[in-house]
Formats: C-alpha cells, sequence, structure tokens
C-alpha cells in the first residue's frame, strides 16, 4: 500500500467534527494522518499538568476506523507557559532582536531549558501511545530550521569549533582570518556571525549553519532515542528551500524513513520540480522508499503570495509524480483547514474529496515503486549555501534552480545524489554549479572517470574547498581546460535578489520599493514576479525553488572564458567562445559547460 494522508489538527474543531472527518477519511481512502505536531499547549496546559483525555479519543476513533496514526512530538511550538517561565530560550536573531511568544518555531535549540521541556513531553507521549495500535510512525517536531544567536549559541558554537578543529590555530587558517584583522586568540573570542558592520566572513557563516544542523539534530535525536524503544519507525519531516540550516545527507542518515515536505511556488513546472525533489528525497533515503509528508491540495502558493489552484486533473499528476520518484506515502498539509489562525486560507483536503479521494482510492492498492537509474545528478545543500556567501562574482546565482533546470534536461530517471554517495556503476553523472568541493570528492570524481564514467561539470564547479577557500583551476585537469576568467552577470537583463537591484534593465527593484514592472508589482520588500520567478528577501517562505531568474540570453548568470587544453571543443558561441568542451580522462570522458545556458538538454545526455 501507498499510503494518503494528511496533518490532522483535530485540537482545532469540536468532537462532534472528529467523528464526520473519519467518515470522510474512510470514503477518501485516507490511510495515515499525523496528529499533534501543534498540540503542546493542549496537551500541556501548565508545566506540571497535563491533559491526554482528548487525544485518546481521537486515538481510538481512528484506529476503530483502520486510519493508522503518525504521532508527532509537539515541539515546533512550545506553549506561551513556557515561554513565560523561561524567556532566556527564546530565539535572538543576527540582529539581537530576542522574539517573543506569537507564532511558531520560536526557542532556541541550544536552551537547557527548552531541551529538557521537549523531552518531557516526548517521555510523556511515548509512556502513554508507545503501544497504541493505531501507532505507524513518529513524527519527531515539525520541519527544524531555527537559527538562533543567543548567548546559549554562542559557547555551544565554541565547543562545536573545538570539536570539530581542536585548535584555535585551524580555525584561523581555515576561516583565512587574517583578512580585515580576523585572527582569533582563544575559542572565547568566536562569537555566532551576529550583525556587523559590513559583509562577514563566509566561512564563518558556513560553519554556523554547520552547527546549527548539528545542534537541532543533537535536539532531534533526544527525542528519538526515547521513541525508538516502542519499536515504531521514527522519522522528522525535511523542509527544503535556502534559508533552511539543516544538512539533510547528514540528517537522513538518522532518520528511520526520510520524509520531505514539498512546496513548490509556482504552477509552471511544479510537475518538473515535484519531480526533482523526489529523486533528491530518494537519494538522501539511499535509494529506499521514503514519504511525502506534507504538499499543498491541488494548489500552488506562489512565492508572491498568491494561492493558484492547479488545473484540473493536476493533483493526480502531482502525486504520481512522487509516486514514480519512489514515494511510500502521499500526504498533504492538511486534512481540513482551521477556521482561524495565521494558515486559516491555506488550502485544505476536506472541500476537493471529490478530486482527491480517487488518488488515495488508487495508491492503496498499489506498493511503492522501486527506481532504477544508471544516471546520476549531484546537489549539494552546502554548495547552495555557499552561493549565498557574500560578495561573490554575482549574486545572481540560483544553485538549486540551475541544478533542476540540468534534472530536467537529463529526464527520468535521474537519481538526486549527495556528494558523498557512491559513483560506481552510473554511466553519466552531472554536477551543476558545484561550488563546493572537498579534496576527497575531487579524488573520487577523477576515480569515477578513470574508471570509465562521463562526467558533466559547468561553470561555477569546485570554485572553493569546503572551507570556502578559493581553488582556482582546481578541475582544469580533470577537464582538461584552463579557466582564464569567470565573467558572471554579463547578461544584461534582470536580476533581482534580496530585495536589491539588479542588472534589471526594464524590471527593476530596489529597495523595497516596487519597480516598473507593468502589471507585477512589488509590496514589502519582497521582489515582483518580473516574468519568470521572483525572490523574497531570503525569506523562509523561499524554499528553494522557483526563486531567483534565470535571465535569457546565450550565457545565462555565468560564461567561463576558457582555453582549450587538451579538451574539444564541442560548442562555440555566436561570438566565437568555447562553451561546450569534452576531454577524455582514464577511460572515461568529462564534459565542461562553460556558461548558464538556457537549455542544457544536449550536454546532459551521455
Ligand atoms: C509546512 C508546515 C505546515 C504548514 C505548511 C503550510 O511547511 O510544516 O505546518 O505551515 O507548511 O504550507
Amino acid at each position: 500500500m501507498i499510503r494518503f494522508g494528511g496533518d490532522y489538527n483535530p485540537e482545532q474543531w469540536p468532537p462532534h467534527v472528529w467523528r464526520e472527518d473519519v467518515a470522510l477519511m474512510r470514503s477518501a481512502g485516507i490511510s495515515l494522518v499525523t496528529v499533534g505536531v501543534f498540540s503542546w499547549s493542549r496537551l500541556q496546559p501548565a508545566e506540571d499538568r497535563f491533559d491526554f483525555a482528548w487525544l485518546d479519543e481521537v486515538l481510538d476513533l481512528l484506529h476503530g476506523n483502520g486510519i493508522g496514526v503518525c504521532l508527532a512530538t509537539p515541539t515546533a511550538s512550545p506553549p506561551p507557559w513556557f515561554t513565560r517561565a523561561h524567556p532566556g530560550a527564546m530565539p535572538v536573531t543576527a540582529d539581537g532582536v530576542r522574539l517573543t511568544h506569537g507564532s511558531r518555531d520560536t526557542y532556541c535549540v541550544n536552551a537547557p531549558e527548552y531541551q529538557e521541556a521537549s523531552n518531557r513531553i516526548a517521555n510523556e507521549l511515548a509512556a502513554r501511545y508507545g503501544q497504541h495500535p493505531a501507532l505507524r510512525l513518529w513524527h519527531v517536531h515539525n520541519e527544524y530550521g531555527t537559527t538562533c544567536y543567543c548567548d546559549h549559541c554562542a559557547p555551544a558554537f565554541r565547543r562545536w569549533l573545538s570539536h570539530t578543529y581542536g585548535e584555535i590555530g585551524l580555525v584561523n587558517e581555515v576561516w583565512c582570518t587574517d583578512f580585515w584583522s580576523q585572527r582569533y586568540g582563544c575559542f572565547d573570542e568566536v562569537l555566532p556571525p551576529r550583525a556587523t558592520q559590513y559583509l562577514s566572513n563566509p566561512a564563518h557563516v558556513l560553519d554556523y549553519r554547520r552547527f546549527s544542523s548539528d545542534a537541532m539534530l543533537t535536539h532531534y535525536l533526544a527525542q528519538r532515542d526515547i521513541l525508538r524503544p516502542y519499536g515504531v519507525p521514527v522519522t522528522t519531516n525535511f523542509v527544503l528551500g535556502g534559508w533552511v540550516p539543516v544538512d539533510h545527507a547528514r540528517w537522513a542518515r538518522e532518520v528511520d524513513v526520510v520524509a520531505v515536505d514539498d512546496y513548490p511556488e509556482s504552477v509552471e513546472g511544479h510537475l518538473a520540480a515535484r519531480a526533482f525533489v523526489a529523486d533528491l528525497a530518494r537519494g538522501w533515503a539511499g535509494g529506499q522508499p521514503w514519504m511525502l509528508m506534507e504538499h499543498a491540495p491541488a494548489a500552488v502558493r506562489q512565492a508572491d503570495g498568491v494561492t493558484r489552484a492547479l488545473p484540473a486533473g493536476e493533483a493526480r499528476a502531482a502525486a504520481e509524480t512522487y509516486v514514480a520518484g519512489g514515494a511510500s506515502a502521499v500526504m498533504y498539509f492538511q486534512w481540513r483547514a482551521g477556521r482561524g489562525g495565521a494558515e486559516q486560507w491555506h488550502p485544505a483536503m476536506v472541500p476537493l474529496l471529490s478530486e482527491l479521494a480517487p488518488i488515495g482510492r488508487s495508491l492503496a492498492t498499489r506498493t511503492p515503486v522501486r527506481v532504477e537509474s544508471t544516471r546520476a545528478l549531484i546537489y549539494d545543500e552546502q554548495s547552495m549555501w555557499a552561493w549565498q556567501s557574500p560578495h561573490l562574482p554575482t549574486p545572481f546565482v540560483d544553485y538549486t534552480a540551475i541544478t533542476r533546470r540540468w534534472h530536467h534536461a537529463m529526464g527520468p530517471p535521474v537519481d538526486v545524489l549527495p556528494i558523498g554517495a557512491p559513483l560506481e556503476g552510473y554511466s553519466l553523472v552531472v554536477a551543476p554549479a558545484l561550488h563546493m568541493v572537498p579534496a576527497a570528492l575531487h579524488k573520487r570524481l577523477r576515480s569515477y572517470v578513470a574508471d570509465g564514467g562521463t562526467l558533466v561539470l559547468t561553470f561555477g564547479s569546485g570554485l572553493t574547498d569546503e572551507h570556502s577557500r578559493t581553488t582556482p583551476g582546481a578541475f582544469d585537469d580533470l577537464c582538461g581546460i584552463r579557466v582564464a576568467r569567470h565573467r558572471p552577470g554579463e547578461c544584461g537583463v534582470r536580476g533581482v535578489r534580496d530585495g536589491r537591484s539588479g542588472e534589471c534593465g526594464v524590471c527593476g527593484v530596489r529597495d523595497g520599493r516596487s519597480g516598473e514592472c507593468g502589471v507585477r508589482g512589488v509590496r514589502d520588500d519582497r521582489s515582483g514576479e518580473c516574468g519568470v520567478g521572483g525572490v523574497r528577501d531570503d525569506h523562509p517562505s523561499e524554499r528553494g525553488v522557483g526563486a531567483k531568474q534565470h535571465r535569457p540570453g546565450e550565457y545565462g548568470v555565468w560564461l567561463d572564458e576558457i582555453d582549450p587544453q587538451d579538451a574539444t571543443v564541442v560548442l562555440h558561441s555566436s561570438e566565437g567562445r568555447p562553451l561546450v568542451t569534452e576531454h577524455r580522462y582514464g577511460r572515461g570522458l568529462v564534459r565542461y559547460v562553460a556558461a548558464d545556458l538556457p537549455d542544457p538538454t544536449p550536454w546532459a545526455r551521455s
């Protein structure tokens, strides 16, 4: 069976609605619902008072109707009493603002009081429901991703650095601290990368993301280890996007089943975006089945804030796309919309059951697809982080969008792999714009080609090592070329990033004010949708899809001026510049694509 269902928040409705819900669920083929994600204030109304009666009733009702439960720990949204008792456990932004209760995800994972309260509620849930017959899966927390810069984080970051590097001298070396007089005398001098006068050190920022990812992982592992003894798989739902400081490739090793949430940001191309996420999730899962924990029912909430309905039939096409990528569950956010609250207008399943129920009934009779591919695409979230460094040759490289374009050009089936995955057995490996390449990966790519593989590298590959230190010419020998110069941004068309104007021609946006965008404008510091997609100030709603524009034009966002050495030029630009080269290396072949080609299809095949 491929499971079908979604987030179910019965605490937002009176019990008579629960009975209507389960009757509807049965007729719609719902087999799994995620319960309790944001229920902490109902489960533990005061520090020393718990109330499980309502959840007992809900779980029994679901079980009585043959519906399985994915039971969440509610730690993504601590209740108001917690905030009041422990104001020091609230997160602090890089600007030094301590956030207060009022939304969700407002906590510091390094605050001992928050860690303790999280483990306590997880223990209570485990003891009460660990043996419940409806229980199929534990869902720890929700979409880890809150970054904090507080005084709990500062010493934890120093401990992380000390554990990672051993001595401060090595931190100085890998962070290149002689630039701008940043050399540290001891770990105690190091701070989180809080707001500072001008640009931050990119290696410092990168390590802070790694540290934040590890700190959240520690929080997850504490709960996982509380829940695991009950013999039911434990997971957490991964959220994708440029703002997320989570290294999912590393986390994937710690979950019993990989679960992802997917929210494409435009209707145009949403199926291609979903196909990429499906292949990515399967890559994190090491080829095993994975779960689609959330997506929006028959709609897309665009980057500009407009919720657009999918054309008829495309909700099914969306579900089939995930299934074709190996999903073992297709779930939605959410079963029934709340009457109030911040997401009261978010689409829900209940009003759309005539369209969605046939999907559920069909999935109930099927088993997860086993995807076999001989072609792989490398996608590295840490390279995505590196592409967000300040003061790059251009701010307009959208790593995820470029990788997705290559993925689409390759056509199915493709395995999307993290950088540590084995490459043996693949006839073609494509690594677009892989900014950050550690020495070990350089070595593995060379062995892969020497042993007969075909590797496609592009502009922007191997620019730095894992500490953001530049590595000029790192792939020259492998590609049989010399990269003489990077020429990014000579595209003269339009670009928008972080609310700042790009080379926008007619379609500019500056300082939060709308540009001359014709019908489509900008609001509140958000860039407009200027043709093929907008950007939104690195805000959490930028989920890594459909972000910065790809500018039309021969070279896109980047051109490498290259001198072919032993390589053969297989494509020239209209100006006669070498654009694509091929080079024999050992028993294999390396293709280098020197520009951000609008359509890389001919070069994405072996
Ligand atoms: C997810 C989140 C859900 C809900 C949904 C709305 O990221 O896990 O709780 O907020 O987005 O699209």
